[in-house]
This record gives C-alpha cells, structure tokens and sequence, in this order.
C-alpha cells in the first residue's frame, strides 16, 4: 500500500511514524501488525497534537498527522482519489465540509457514541461530518467609540450610522459566506441580498487580511465595529503583548438576541471515502467528541465545546452567554453557492 503514496507523503509519515515511534502502545502484541489511522488536518498542529497522543494512549492506534491548509488538503484528497492513504479528514466550517461531501472525498458513517455525543444540528444528517468544536460569529466594537446600545442585530449594520465604519474581511472566505447563507436560509435571498447590498457601502475599507486583522484594525482606529470569529478574539485574550493590548479595547456584542440568534459554525472531521483503516477512523473521531478530548480541544483552541455537558473556558465564559442560530449546519453548505452569488452582485470584494 505505501508504494501507492505519492513521495511527498512517504516522507511525511514516516516522519510522523519516527517521532511517535516512543509513544506507548497498548492493546499490541509483538510482532503484531501496528494499528494506525491517518489524519489530514487543517488545524495547527500544535492545537491538535497531544490529543492525538492520548488517543495513541489509550487505543495502541498510531496517528500519522499530516498538516495543510484546507483547501489544499481537500485538493489532496481529490487528486489521490482511491490511492489516498488518509482515513480522517478535519476541516473548519460547516461550509467547508459540505464540500468536502459534495466533492466524494468523504464516506457516510454510523455510530451511536457520536449520534449520543454530537447534537444533530452540528452533524450531517447523511453521516458524512460531524462537528468536533463550536464558534460563533458576534458584531465586535471598540469600547470608546461605540455603546452596545446603539447595536441589535446584523441586518442593522445597514444603517446610515456605521457607514464608513465597519471591517469585515473579503468575501472569497468561507466564514462569510456561511453567515450570508445562514441569512439566506432564515430570512430567505432577497433579505440576504438587501443585507449585503446595504453593508458594503458601510465598510471602511475595502475587504482585506483575516479576522485577527480586524480587530486588529479597531484598536488602530480603521473602524469602530467589525464581524469575527470569537476564538480569535480569545486567542488574542490568552495572548500577552500586542494583541492582548488590542483584544481588551474590544467589546463583544452578540447580536439577533431577539430572533434567530447570534450565527455560529463548527470545526469538523469525516471519515474519508476510502479509508484503509476505517473502523480506527471512527474510534478517532469518536475520542475527539468525549468529554475528555472536549474540555482540552475547546479550550486550546478557544472554541465552544459541541457538547452542553462540557464547561467553556473563562475566557469564552467572560464575553457572556448567548443565543445561538440553532439552524441545522449542513444548510450553510447547500446555501453556499447562492451566498458567494449574492455577495458578488452586491460588490463585496
Ligand atoms: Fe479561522
């Protein structure tokens, strides 16, 4: 089977194999066939690591981790076809793994530990991806020069008010995209469409950098409210020098409180479609949905457990409780398309 790799990746893992030759392994007999299971990820690998080593812990299953950005790897995926060697693939948002589904790369599973762990609003209902941590999506401001008060929801941010005032990244991200479906699927495409074409005239800047680069933008005075990722700002919280500086000059406001709620979206994994080691896929995924993984995936990564029964980090817990767009998530991928259509009619670059 390793001849079928391509090079590049033969290198990759066995110098993955190399460096968790040490680790224990249980549940194996010498001269035993090692059990592994192959992960392509596009989380850092730092935020993902030493779960993977208590997994290897637990289980005697070897993690072969192979790091990329997402799109590249489901590129990977593409191209190796029935030849990839990858068993589970973990992306963010729910956007991106209903790609990842459309494009075939990843298989339906069942399993009754990740059906019990996961709410169904964070799974595919075909089985194909299941969420492993949650974000949310809140109006950000700059505490001196904006009162809560004068914030509600969104669709708001229209108002003649903010106009020159707001910082969003571009419209090419899935995150955006995601929150332009969420609006399409509640409050239907010509609402959407109003949205968008309401909110570009409003920004301060043409579209650019990532979330990070928008809060960054408030504290320097660019604009005075924006739309981010809440682990961002939590990171950022954890942090120490300048972006902790920048992160404590801004207010969180969760907006939509009084309707649909505030948008949020997921980090995921799937099992991929032709999986060599499909059953320790699944064990894989279903470690990373205990309680356990839960409380150490959130709070590295300053995400929202999936789960209701596991604690958020204090920082997470100091921006406030909040009421949550509880549509289903696969929604976003089917209302992808038509969001990116909307947002290039409304000129969002
Ligand atoms: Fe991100």
């Amino acid at each position: 089977m390793r001849a079928l790799l391509p090079r590049p990746l033969i290198w990759t893992l066995a110098a993955m194999a190399a460096t968790t030759a040490s680790l224990p392994l249980t549940g194996c007999s010498p001269g035993a066939e090692t059990e592994e299971v192959n992960l392509y990820s596009a989380r850092q690998e730092n935020l993902i690591a030493p779960l993977l080593e208590q997994f290897t812990d637990e289980t005697g299953i070897e993690v072969n981790l192979v790091t990329g950005s997402a799109d590249a790897l489901l590129q990977r995926l593409r191209q190796e076809g029935r030849n990839s060697p990858a068993d589970v693939f973990i992306t963010v948002d729910a956007g991106r793994l209903h790609q990842a589904h459309a494009a075939g790369v990843l298989q339906a599973i069942e399993s009754e530990t990740l059906e019990d762990n996961i709410p169904e609003r964070y799974r595919d209902p075909d089985g194909e991806w299941f969420g492993l941590s949650m974000r949310a999506r809140p109006i950000m401001y700059h505490r001196d020069r904006v009162d809560p008060a004068e914030l509600s929801t969104y669709e708001a941010l229209t108002d003649e008010q903010w106009e020159g005032r707001i910082c969003i990244r571009s419209s090419d991200n899935v995150y955006n995209q995601s929150l332009v479906a969420s609006m399409i699927a509640s409050e239907g495409a010509d609402a959407a469409q109003a949205w968008v074409d309401g909110l570009v005239p409003n920004l301060a800047r043409r579209p650019q950098g990532g979330d990070r680069d928008q809060i960054r933008a408030l504290a320097d005075g660019v604009c005075d409210v924006a739309v981010a990722n809440t682990y961002y700002l939590g990171l950022m919280l954890e942090g120490d020098g300048r972006d902790r500086d920048v992160a404590e000059q801004i207010g969180v406001f969760w907006p939509n409180q009084d309707d649909r709620g505030t948008h949020v979206n997921v980090s995921g994994a799937g099992v991929t479609a032709h999986a060599p080691n499909r059953d320790n896929a699944i064990r894989l995924i279903e470690y990373l949905s205990s309680a356990e993984a839960q409380e150490w995936y959130a709070e590295a990564n300053q995400e929202y457990p999936i789960r209701d029964d596991v604690p958020t980090s204090e920082i997470l817990a100091d921006l406030g409780d909040f009421i949550s767009d509880d549509i289903d998530l696969y929604v976003l991928g089917k209302n992808n398309a038509e969001a990116v259509r909307i947002m290039d009619r409304g000129g969002w670059r």
